[in-house]
């Protein structure tokens, strides 16, 4: 009965609450450290597992005391309420009480079995036998507060400041940070919801809210049905979550033929200079009219004539940055990029403009504030949803653009038991975003990257005897990956394993 009164936690939850990935805690759980039940663990043996941490460390209290104070409405908030920093110091102390009040309980009721299992058993006991069991269960009831205390209380705490939606059919799960819209949050946190124009007027974001409440932070233009408005229809891009637990049925893309084609008009916000060979050029979308993609994607850029000397000019590119930003689209552009005659199953030919492409944004005549085209998105070259097999990425040269995508959503979905990086280069230097994977390798206790030059490839990989087990994503110029992807298949890594993009 004990357990049944220790406060459960999902494992989404648990890992929010600690400040570590999902990863880190499963892996506590497969080695036998961390009990689980059901998808579930108690606050009681998370904190056991983590004796050493620190709440106030931790980093999940800084990141609940930093949501930005529009959490609340200006108004209410300026007449009526102190500081949110004074609020979540009162939350906390509050939920203190309420998890010594919880504690107190518990063993009351422990007290209260006991004595009944006592009192129905045969002989029953002598009153100075039950007075002992009393006296010995209120001091235990009264002893000092659990350790679990703290966690029950930042939980509490949490469970204000940021609410935690399931999905349904999938069960995914993502968290609300503060007045953060339910389309934005659950895009930030990886997932595929169905949407279009991002500000209440198409109506495609529409799910239908199980449990839970929601309410609106924006207007929108678009009108429920009665049928719509009886189910509980909400418009994910308009709505935030008021209560700290929502259920919501979301209608998911699930693969590439779920996204629909689009045409946006982006402005160029800037461009890098990553290299000699390599420009990265940002474009972002108009607020009402987001490219909605799948991490890995291509998409058509185009340019017209005014810019481009003459004809409009178009050129495929993969997306390099994450679907979870949706307005804001990079791509890396490289100087000897090659792309004509390139035929892959199921890749489409490109056309040859690639390389004028990067003269026109060399060169200074495609710049900040430009407009250029956006069309799409094409390609297979997605992350394969529900696989939980270690990820291993192999990137050659520009190869590394969508890989950088699905590495970020990777990241963002948490899904993943590990994810290794070998980015080879054909040139001294090719890895021209060093810093990024260094970074990604120091702060992700799951994530290992290993630079190398393209003539070391085969041997590095022929060594690694994981492959097989592995979902692998290999890209790079075609005239590279394949006979790679040759190799990995006869070193045993299956078809369905191994994910192949030649550019
Ligand atoms: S995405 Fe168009 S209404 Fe929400």
């Amino acid at each position: 009965m004990l357990a049944h009164m220790s406060q459960w936690l999902t494992l989404s939850r648990a890992a929010h609450l600690l400040g570590i990935s999902r990863i880190a805690l499963q892996k506590r759980i497969r080695e036998g450290e961390l009990p689980s039940f059901d998808g579930m663990v108690t606050v009681e043996d998370v904190q056991r597992t983590w004796p050493e941490l620190n709440l106030d460390e931790s980093g999940s209290f800084e990141k609940t005391r930093a949501i930005r104070e529009d959490a609340f409405a200006r108004r209410l908030r300026e007449r009526v309420l102190p500081t949110q920093e004074a609020l979540a110091q009162r939350l906390f102390a509050q939920g203190q009480e309420l998890a010594e009040l919880q504690r107190t309980l518990t063993r009351y009721h422990a007290l209260f079995e006991s004595l009944q299992a006592r009192l129905s058993a045969e002989p029953a006991p002598a009153a100075g036998e039950l007075m002992r069991l009393l006296d010995e269960g209120l001091a235990q009831a009264l002893a000092a507060p659990a350790p679990a205390g703290d966690m029950v209380a930042l939980d509490a705490m949490l469970r204000v400041m940021s609410a935690h939606v399931t999905v349904k059919p999938s069960g995914r799960e993502f968290f609300v940070e503060g007045p953060e819209t339910l389309l934005k949050a659950a895009l930030r946190a990886g997932l595929t919801p169905n949407y279009g124009c991002g500000n209440g007027n198409c109506g495609l974001c529409k799910a239908r809210l199980v449990s839970g409440e929601a309410r609106a932070v924006s207007s929108s233009e678009y009108r429920f049905s009665a049928a719509e408005k009886a189910q509980n229809h909400v418009l994910m891009c308009a709505c935030t979550a008021l209560s700290s637990d929502l259920v919501l049925e979301v209608l998911e893309a699930g693969a590439p033929e779920d996204i629909p084609e689009q045409r946006v008009v982006a402005k160029v916000r800037r461009v890098d200079v990553l290299s000699d060979e390599v420009l990265r050029l940002h474009l972002q979308t108009p607020r009402s009219n987001r490219l909605r993609f799948l991490a890995g994607q291509r998409v058509t850029l185009g340019v017209g004539a005014d810019l481009a000397g003459g004809s409009d000019l178009h050129a495929e590119y993969p997306v390099a940055s994450c679907p979870c930003d949706d307005r804001n689209l990079m791509f890396h552009l490289c100087r000897t990029d090659r792309r004509a005659g390139l035929c892959l199953p199921g890749i489409p030919l490109r056309g040859p403009a690639s390389a004028d492409f990067w003269q026109c944004v060399s060169d200074g005549r495609v710049k900040a504030g430009d407009e250029v085209s956006v069309s799409g998105p094409w390609g297979r070259f997605v992350l394969q949803t529900g696989s939980v097999r270690p990820l291993v990425f192999i990137a050659i040269d520009e190869g590394f653009a969508p890989v950088n995508s699905l590495i970020e959503h990777a990241i963002a979905v948490d899904a993943a038991e590990s994810i290794s990086l070998y980015w080879a280069s054909s040139r001294p230097g090719g890895q021209y975003l060093p810093n990024q994977c260094r970074a990604w390798d120091e702060a992700l206790d799951e994530f290992s990257y290993l630079p190398l030059a393209v003539d070391e490839l085969p041997a590095v990989l022929a060594a690694n005897a994981a492959l097989p087990a592995s979902d692998v994503y290999l890209a790079g110029a075609a005239e590279r990956v394949e006979p790679l992807a040759a190799a990995l298949l006869a070193a045993g890594v299956p078809p369905q394993q191994l994910h192949v993009e030649g550019l």
